[in-house]
């Protein structure tokens, strides 16, 4: 039986398992972690994380051939193949602070690998990690190796969060990188036959190390792009009387361009996004290509504006003052399905409102109170972190309470700010909303998911992210 073993239980190192199990019923896989609770929690009714569809796969397969373990060492000494699947934060400190990918526990895997291993293994990178990072595994691991054969292979995971379950059961491409020699081929194709199971031969691409490692941050920064351009579209639609949604449909028609990811919103999050493209900035000036450098840090300055321009709005409309005014929080995960916080444009959004001194009644199904207090009291470089990892003796914000509902949020509220696009936003009784709120009551709609027209007749002052503007908004001081 092929032995699978996965360092890191964590959104990508979790749900991956758990489908190339129940997929491979004659595989046995083994996720470990150095963090016990999360351990725990793979194997609890409680999964550590929430996304659609996981529960399910879990409960079919734990306990026949799927395994969540705190004993690291014993699992990867016995496996055949070892994902590592550990965080990859961007440095806060030193070389590349900023900028390049923090490889510390990437490291540390690979030390231990090399420490405990006593039979040939195929280690495959699963993390995203900066190009040529294979390279510096593979030294890591020859050199401590007692004769061992080691063949690295990068197998970036291209789920996204919040879809993770469907994307990985119906991916669009698996990339396997590997060493072009007889020993790196057969490794590539010991993990094709893991993924053979369930998807189509066309759709696994086999190429060399670099190109699978540069192929996954390309992907994340093209993504990323999308998500820049169609913001910054919807500034110059608000300027301009168009409406983004309707530029989106047209411009998305066209075959060459694709109508995915071209949603106007307050800004892209999640811990991948603008990590990735740091990193890619990086690996650009490391290379001397500054100029490339400059285009891809476009791409996050966008993101950044496109917070800022939404917090002036919320401020000048509301009488160029928040300071003691109830605002509603409605949302604060970085997308719909899933309750990760890790860069999400909320917190810099809320953190912008308790800047004009703001109180906030802060909303989300999934996301816990703990963690976003955590999140608002931290510093931005720490914000890429697992909750986990995160500092743990951040004081509470007194101007910032977390409430079970909607309603309960809005209650008394000036206005309402709606930060991710949870479905169960569009269909809230707006009119009962309205009528326990201070008037003039106001619908900041950061995700565009209200019916503007629908909340208008009823009396609340609209704002839509690259919306035709309300009149109330029009004779607004600029907001950039
Ligand atoms: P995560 O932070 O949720 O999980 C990583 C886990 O690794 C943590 O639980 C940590 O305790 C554990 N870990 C760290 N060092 C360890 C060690 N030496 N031994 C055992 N366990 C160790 O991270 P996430 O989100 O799962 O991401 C993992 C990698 O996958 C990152 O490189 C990320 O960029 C990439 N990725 C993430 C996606 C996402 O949507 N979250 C999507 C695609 C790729």
């Amino acid at each position: 039986m092929v032995k699978i073993c996965c360092i890191g239980a964590g959104y990508v190192g979790g749900p991956t398992m758990a489908v190339i199990a129940l997929k491979c019923p004659k595989i046995e896989v083994v996720v470990v972690d150095i963090f016990e609770p999360r351990i725990i929690a793979w194997n609890s009714d409680q999964l550590p994380i929430y996304e659609p569809g996981l529960d399910d796969v879990v409960k079919q397969c734990r306990g026949k051939n799927l395994f969540f373990s705190k004993d690291v060492e014993k699992h990867v000494a016995e496996a055949d193949i070892v994902f590592v699947s550990v965080n990859t934060p961007t440095k806060t400190q030193g070389l590349g602070a900023g900028k390049a990918a923090d490889l510390t526990y990437w490291e540390s895997a690979a030390r231990m690998i090399a420490d405990v291993s006593k039979s040939d293994k195929i280690v495959v990178e699963k993390s995203t990690v900066p190009v040529k990072t294979a390279e510096a595994i593979e030294k890591i691991l020859t050199h401590n190796s007692k004769g061992i054969n080691f063949q690295i292979l990068s197998n970036p995971e291209f789920l996204a969060e919040g879809t993770a379950i469907q994307d990985l059961f119906n991916p669009d491409r698996v990339l396997i990188g590997g060493r072009e020699t007889p020993e790196g081929q057969k490794a590539i194709q010991a993990l094709k036959d893991v993924y053979a199971h369930w998807v189509p031969a066309e759709r696994i691409i086999c190429t060399n190390l670099w190109s699978a490692e540069l192929s996954k941050l390309a992907a994340n920064a093209f993504l990323a792009q999308r998500i820049s351009s169609v913001n910054a579209m919807s500034a110059l639609c608000e300027a301009t009387g168009a409406d983004v949604s309707e530029v989106s449909h047209a411009i998305g028609k066209d075959t060459r361009i694709g109508p995915k990811f071209l949603n106007a919103s307050v800004g892209f999050g999640g811990s991948c996004f603008q990590k990735d493209i740091l990193n890619l900035v990086y690996i650009c000036e490391c290379n001397g290509l500054s100029e490339v450098a400059n285009y891809w840090k476009q791409v996050v300055q966008v993101n950044e504006y496109q917070k800022t321009r939404f917090v002036n709005r919320v401020v000048s409309s509301m009488f160029n003052t928040v300071s003691g005014k109830k605002i509603a929080i409605l949302g604060f995960a970085f997308k719909k399905d899933t309750g990760d916080t890790r860069e999400t444009p909320a917190i810099g959004v809320c953190q912008g409102l308790l800047g004009d001194k703001a109180i906030l009644s802060i909303y989300d199904p999934q996301v816990p109170q703990e963690l976003i207090q955590r999140d608002l009291s931290m510093h931005k470089s720490e914000l890429d972190k697992p909750p986990h990892l995160r500092p743990v003796n951040s004081v509470a914000i007194e101007q910032v309470t977390c409430v079970g509902d909607a309603y309960e949020a809005a209650k008394g509220a000036h206005g309402i700010c709606i930060l991710t696009e949870w479905d169960e936003f569009k269909t809230l009784d707006y009119k009962k909303i309205y009528n326990n709120m201070n008037k003039p009551a106001f619908v900041f709609d950061g995700r565009n998911v209200v019916d503007i027209e629908k909340l208008r007749q009823i009396g609340f002052i609209v704002y839509s992210i690259g919306k035709p503007l309300d009149a109330w908004l029009k004779d607004m001081p600029a907001v950039a």
